[in-house]
């Protein structure tokens, strides 16, 4: 009797992964600069999950040159079907016949990529800072289709095996195993080498990565590497060492022992579009980090706590993405509070709230992408991102930490990460889990009936806001209000009001002071740059805060320099909203910018800036 096929629980994919799950991937790829294209075979073992009556596998492809699958080793029958954005084309292949319950069938696929591929940053030496050219993927959340064709759905996990073909060194989301000499003729450029690597943790299609270029390494702790450009090696080095066995040992005593063997960094030229990206084995993270200070190491801490939320346990589908990321802000809290005290938790949770109120009040309260748990039929996942998952998620776990007490919660950690891992899940499994595991423990249950499940997971909107302790803050608050009454008070600033500060108190202060800067003049703003030093930072959070703060003012000073800051980061965070506003106090020099630095930004970013900048597809 055929079984009954559930819909998939994944809006986002076209393959009909409730029919085939891939349990095993080996990408067969060759890097070609020249011709800006990543080019091999894939196999996936598919294994079949329903009766033999489904003859035909489908799996996602974007912007892919398909040339020719082989099914078992046999030529088969397939079509890629048209275009349905933003989704990509289907790959439909023929099976001869249906493949029995529990049985595997290996499928490979010969493609390459085009130049409309959403994963790949491609850079000329000149780009790249550096001799030599670069390239590397970026594949959340629905891009690892564009490199090869896959499930590429996080509700299928997957073991990889990379035999990647490069002149360049490689690094992979796996381990190394190896580094051959390829003997060049007519197709292979000169020093090519095929770079091996396994990855035995099954991951899903988003954690696919691959870079290279002129790659050099240096060790950053027992179990930790950095890996960047010659150039920067050194203050890579600097930045990372103190702290990142600190953090993956203070994880491991909040959930449990570190489980991917090594934990390594790569930090990438400067139009890497995000923070971070939590690629297993090699953390990806942006240059804006090596600031000199040791100041945005927290994107480490973020980074590392998902090597168990997200890469360990994963969400489901892009619709509970809360789970991934939202324990992932409070894992990197609590690793936060454990190395440097408890007050910093809430010093960064602060700056937290202050994202989620810009992030609601940007979709509107009644927005449907301010709930906690979205609906993504149709739609991207791209167009939901906002800090809402990340602290409203945040918030909700603390909320749920404090119903049950510190020390329950503390045990329910490592079961919640020993229950889902290698797994994926949604959040009524996330909440079952919770409710089963305090079953037994009347006091603990009776306070999670209270917890309103729906109105967290479906309204919109803020939720109730926590008592923050404020001890780090204060400071910050006060100094904004003088600067609030800046006229009345007759305030004169001074280096010594900000003489101590971190830069997240730095953070905190030009947060505030975002709310009345179109209130400021050009003379008080150039002076907060100059006394306070903002204007010159190094700290890119500090620095494009700042010169947001100038922007709302209308101060031409800082017009310059952040036309010139938008041509050396590629950072989403920081580059839309200094266009933004940018583009409202100068809109040629911002078009000028973005029309001098276009071939620099990632796909990703590009697109997002065009839409910004112009409306939706539409340059005028
Ligand atoms: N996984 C995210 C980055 C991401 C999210 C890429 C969605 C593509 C789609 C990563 O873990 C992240 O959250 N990065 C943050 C830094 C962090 C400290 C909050 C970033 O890039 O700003
Ligand atoms: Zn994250």
């Amino acid at each position: 009797m055929a079984s009954i096929v559930n819909p998939p629980r994944d809006p986002n994919t076209l393959s009909n992964y409730n029919n085939f799950v891939t349990t095993h991937t080996i990408a067969n790829l060759g890097i070609h600069f020249e011709k800006r294209c990543v080019s091999g075979n894939i196999t996936l073992k598919l294994k079949s999950i329903t009766d033999a009556a489904t003859k035909e596998i489908v799996l996602d492809t974007s912007f892919l040159n398909i040339k020719d699958v082989v099914v078992n080793g046999r030529a088969s029958k397939w079509n890629l079907s048209s275009r349905f954005e933003p989704y990509g084309s289907a790959l439909k292949i023929s099976l001869e016949e249906g493949i029995d319950d529990g049985k595997s069938v290996d499928v490979n696929i010969t493609s390459e990529t085009t130049k409309d591929c959403t994963a790949l940053g491609w850079m000329t030496p000149a780009q790249a800072r550096s001799e030599y050219p670069y390239m590397y993927t970026q594949c959340q959340a629905i891009y690892a289709r564009s490199v090869f064709p896959c499930q590429d759905t996080p509700d299928v996990k997957s073991t990889f095996e990379f035999n990647i073909e490069s002149p360049l060194p490689v690094l992979a989301s796996g381990l190394s195993t190896g580094v051959q000499d390829v003997h060049s003729g007519s197709e292979v450029a000169a020093g090519t080498k095929l770079y091996s690597f396994e990855q035995k943790l099954p991951i899903p299609s988003y954690l696919f990565a691959l870079a290279s270029g002129n790659i050099e390494k240096a060790p950053i702790g027992p179990r930790s590497t950095v890996a960047t450009g010659p150039k920067q090696l050194q203050a890579a080095k600097w930045e990372l060492e103190e702290s990142t066995e600190k953090f993956i040992e203070t994880i491991e005593k909040i959930v449990y022992p570190y489980q991917w063997g090594h934990y390594n960094v790569f930090i990438l030229p400067p139009s890497f579009p995000y923070g971070g990206m939590e690629n297993p084995i090699y953390t990806y993270a942006t240059p804006t980090l090596i600031s000199g200070d040791r100041e945005n190491i927290d994107v480490i801490a973020h980074e590392l706590s998902h090597s168990y939320s997200g890469n360990l346990v994963s969400n489901c589908s892009w619709e509970h993405f809360w789970l991934n990321e939202g324990w992932a802000t409070y894992l990197e809290r609590r690793i936060q509070a454990a190395v440097h005290g408890k007050p910093r938790r809430d010093f960064s949770a602060i700056i937290g709230w202050k994202a989620l109120q810009d992030s609601v009040a940007q979709f509107g309260e009644t927005h449907e992408f301010t709930q906690l748990v979205v609906d993504l039929k149709g739609k991207d996942p791209d167009d939901a991102f906002s800090s809402i998952p990340y602290e409203k998620g945040y918030t909700f776990l603390s909320y749920l930490e404090s119903q049950v007490g510190e020390d329950k919660w503390n045990k329910f950690i490592p079961h919640y990460f020993n229950t889902f891992a290698r797994r994926s899940l949604d959040s009524y499994d996330f909440k079952a889990n919770l409710l089963a595991f305090f079953e037994s423990d009347s006091a603990a249950s009776d306070a999670l009936n209270k917890v309103d499940w729906d109105a967290w997971f479906y309204k919109p909107g803020l939720p109730p806001k926590p008592k923050f302790e404020t001890s780090l803050v204060d400071v910050c608050y006060a100094l904004a209000s003088k600067w609030k009454n800046i006229k009345a008070e007759k305030f004169e600033p001074k280096a010594q009001d900000v003489k101590g500060w971190c830069a997240n108190q730095a953070v905190v202060f030009l947060d505030s002071v975002q709310a009345f800067a179109h209130k400021l003049d050009k003379r008080e703003t150039q002076a907060m740059g100059s006394v306070y030093g903002f204007a010159k930072s190094r700290n890119a959070e500090v620095v494009a805060r700042y010169f947001q703060v100038a922007l709302k003012a209308k101060d031409d000073s800082v017009y310059k320099p952040t036309a010139e800051l938008l041509g050396n980061v590629g950072r989403i965070k920081f580059v839309r909203p200094l266009y933004k506003w940018l583009s409202e106090a100068d809109r040629k020099l911002a078009v000028k910018t973005f029309e001098k630095n276009i071939d620099f930004y990632h796909p990703i970013c590009r697109g997002l800036i065009e839409k910004d900048l112009f409306g939706k597809g539409n340059r005028i």
